[in-house]
């Protein structure tokens, strides 16, 4: 049941609307491992922080999700889980994301998501999970998870 889930995932899907990508990232709560990063594709407005707002329902997080591009990280309490909310697309550099202090800042049982991982390159935690949204023709964008 849960494996049919993630085949779907894997094989990937398309949303209409932003708030099916809520939707879906609030599915994915529950398939992401606990401890497990995920690092979150895709170009300007594709729908990262979108997904990560459902995500964050999933992990029982009351109270709004925005982007912290300006603030770089976010912390959010869920009943379920912690959210550790990174936005790289500011870092300077792949090492600066050690000054985030994410591991000392989570407190188990958590998750974290990195919108931009690209800016983080050969600093992804062991184990991360990759998803990669990409916009479609009007409202549809494209969710997949690398294998
Ligand atoms: N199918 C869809 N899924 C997600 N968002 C959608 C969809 N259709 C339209 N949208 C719109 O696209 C925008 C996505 O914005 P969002 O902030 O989530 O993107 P982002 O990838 O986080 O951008 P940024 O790179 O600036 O952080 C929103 O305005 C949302 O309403
Ligand atoms: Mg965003």
């Amino acid at each position: 049941m849960e494996d049919d889930r993630l085949s779907r995932w894997r094989r990937g899907f398309t949303t209409r609307s932003a708030a099916e990508t809520e939707r879906a990232g609030e599915e994915l709560a529950g398939l992401l491992p606990e401890g497990a990063t995920l690092l979150l594709g895709g170009d300007l407005g594709a729908g990262k922080t979108t997904l990560v707002r459902g995500l964050a329902r999933g992990l029982g997080v009351e109270g709004d999700i925005t982007s912290p591009t300006f603030a770089l990280l976010a912390v959010h309490r869920g009943s379920r889980r912690q959210l550790l909310h990174v936005d790289a697309y500011r870092l300077a550099k792949p090492a600066d994301l050690d000054g985030l202090l994410l591991d000392e800042l989570a407190r188990p049982p958590s998750n974290t998501v990195i919108e931009w991982p690209e800016r983080v390159a050969g600093r992804e935690p062991p184990g991360a999970w990759r998803l990669t949204i990409a916009a479609g023709t009007g409202d549809e964008r494209r969710l997949q998870l690398a294998p």
